[in-house]
């Protein structure tokens, strides 16, 4: 059984799909959200799943290690970040090489980067008059949004699009994609090497 910590800030519906649909297999499991928000809705969402909620300060999220000490004691194969808002510093990235994926509500490396998440992202994305917008699943790196992409989706943007009509779209290919392209990675990454308990070091 694999490991899946999500980092999430806002209304978490994509981390309570991936939940519901790792919930029912035998490959991984969702074991903890770690959140940079107190009152985010998905404090609330995750309950019904059992699934732990954890707070983290901006220090915490800056330092790195108490996540890192967490994500190791989890034993964590892959951090799916789910509508997360902060930025991974290198600390966490550099401890988990290859296993940080993010999804973006558009077609990168058209309109990604600092401050560009949610509804920035799909107003962007109707200021510059696209035809279509889409999804994008990439690995984390330093660059905001810049790291390899796994996988990308297309939608249209109608004419008479507003942000929430393009933003329920672009959340129904979420959805629909996001869990699958997790199970891919999670089937291709090796198992983690023995967590070594007596090391306080990380
Ligand atoms: C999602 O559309 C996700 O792609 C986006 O935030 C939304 C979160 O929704 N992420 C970014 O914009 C990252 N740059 P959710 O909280 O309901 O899953």
């Amino acid at each position: 059984m694999k490991h899946i910590t999500i980092f999430a800030s806002g209304n978490g519906t994509n981390a309570e799909n991936i939940t519901r649909f790792f919930a029912t297999g035998y490959l991984a499991r969702v074991d903890v959200v770690l959140c940079n928000n107190a009152t985010a809705k998905v404090v609330e969402r995750m309950r019904p799943y059992k699934v732990p909620v954890r707070i983290f300060s901006k220090e915490d999220w800056e330092r790195g290690t108490e996540i890192i000490k967490d994500l190791k004691s989890l034993r964590t194969d892959l951090v799916v970040l789910a509508g997360f808002t902060g930025y991974v510093v290198k600390k966490i990235i550099d401890a988990y090489p290859g296993r940080i994926i993010n999804i973006h509500p558009a077609l990168l490396p058209k309109h990604g980067g600092k401050g560009m998440y949610g509804d920035h992202v799909h107003q962007a994305v109707l200021d510059a008059g696209e035809t279509e917008s889409g999804v994008t699943i990439h690995y984390v790196t330093e660059e905001v949004d810049g790291g390899s992409i796994i996988r990308q989706e297309k939608c249209p943007v109608m004419p008479d699009d507003t942000v929430e009509t393009l933003a329920k779209r672009v959340h129904a290919l979420e959805y629909k994609i996001y869990p699958r392209v997790i199970q891919q990675v999670l089937m291709r990454l090796p198992d983690l090497p023995d967590y070594d308990y007596s090391n306080q070091s990380y």
